[in-house]
């Protein structure tokens, strides 16, 4: 459907996948924890698989998934169990019938990024963020903010992708001196940890290894990832109403421009993120032109990737980044009913 050049590594990105315990629901409020929370659509999953099945095979489909968030609707053990079952394996088969139930995204740790969102934090009726880890416990046990490379494939010309992983979920702390409904939605990431991106791209430009792997500081491509939105989409739009205004206060991300400025700096391409459910891209270019540890400074590419699999959402995607070293090409995909289907734009973006 579209084929891939040999210097592009292909980038799936999924997010807010919003899986309960049972994999094949349909979609439903009930049966899901916290009250206020829906959850996933299986024949939107089966969609996309299929969708990736009619690309080619796998190998060739895409390098490397990346999910944004919220891949559990309630935090649930159970639901973030049968989202790892759906994204590691291949073939789903119920043992009691010996029947395919379902494919999956055939993901093995070293193919996969997930990140958590804040309905992964959730874990009680009601859906307050939380000091938990199940999410790392079903995942790979991690620590936050990391590096993760990603080489080019053997065969490939394409570049080394560095990831800058972030969890923006909410730090809870003893004394909470803020509304207890920020509790929901709201995430943050630390003036600390805006520092360590610039801190580690600096480090990787000098030394040339990321994380202990080799990279080539010269045509690398940086790409941040996290749930919640360092930016708002474009907008011609009157000013928000009070109850617009209300929800990007209840949703909004602590330090959101300190980042976006650390992005700049640091010499970021991409960042890729989820939470608001809807799909959209902003750039952002320096005001004042200068120097990042990578040379000179280029645009930072914001990509808002749409709710792929909760059963409710109007417009659910995903996108698919071809990554060169000198630039992206960005297909969105959208829900057309019955399926996913390519939109006809084609974003080409450069990182100079
Ligand atoms: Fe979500
Ligand atoms: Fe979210």
């Amino acid at each position: 459907m579209f084929p891939l050049a040999a210097d592009r590594i292909r980038i799936l990105h999924l997010s807010d996948l919003h899986f309960i315990g049972k994999l094949t629901e349909r979609g439903t409020r009930l049966g899901t924890r916290p009250w206020l929370t829906k959850s996933h659509d299986f024949a939107k999953l089966q969609a996309l698989v299929h969708l990736l099945t009619v690309l080619g095979p796998p190998e060739d489909t895409f390098h490397h998934l990346v999910v944004t968030g919220d891949v559990s609707t309630d935090g649930a053990v159970s639901s973030l169990s049968t989202a790892k079952d759906f994204i590691q394996n291949d073939e789903i088969i119920d043992a009691a019938v010996s029947r395919l139930i379902a494919y999956g995204l055939a993901c093995d740790s070293e193919r996969r990024t997930v990140i958590p969102g804040n309905h992964d934090r959730y874990g009680t009726w009601l859906p307050f963020q939380r000091r938990q880890r199940h999410f790392e416990e079903i995942f790979d046990d991690a620590s936050y903010p990391r590096v993760q490379v990603v080489n080019a494939p053997r065969g490939s010309t394409g570049p080394d992708i560095i990831f800058f992983i972030f969890d923006s979920t909410q730090v809870l702390r003893l004394i909470q001196r803020r509304n207890p409904l920020d509790r929901i939605a709201r995430g943050e990431v630390s003036l600390a940890e805006c520092t360590w991106l610039v801190r580690t791209c600096s480090e990787i430009a000098r030394t040339g290894y990321a994380n202990g792997v080799s990279v080539d500081p010269g045509s690398c491509v940086r790409i941040a990832l996290l749930h919640h939105h360092p930016v708002l989409p474009h907008t011609n739009r009157l000013p928000p109403s009070r109850a617009q205004s209300l929800t990007r206060h209840l949703t909004r991300m602590d330090n959101d421009e300190a980042f976006q400025r650390s992005c700049l700096e640091a010499g970021i391409n991409m960042v890729l993120f989820g939470h608001q459910h809807f799909g959209y891209r902003r750039t952002a270019t320096s005001t004042t032109p200068g120097q990042t540890p990578f040379g000179a400074d280029g645009p930072v590419h914001f990509f808002c990737c749409a709710s792929t699999s909760e059963y409710s959402v109007p417009d659910p995607g995903f996108f698919i980044y071809d990554v060169g070293r000198r630039g992206v090409d960005a297909y969105e995909f959208g829900w057309d009913g019955c399926g996913f289907t390519r939109k006809p734009t084609l974003t080409r973006l450069p990182f100079r």
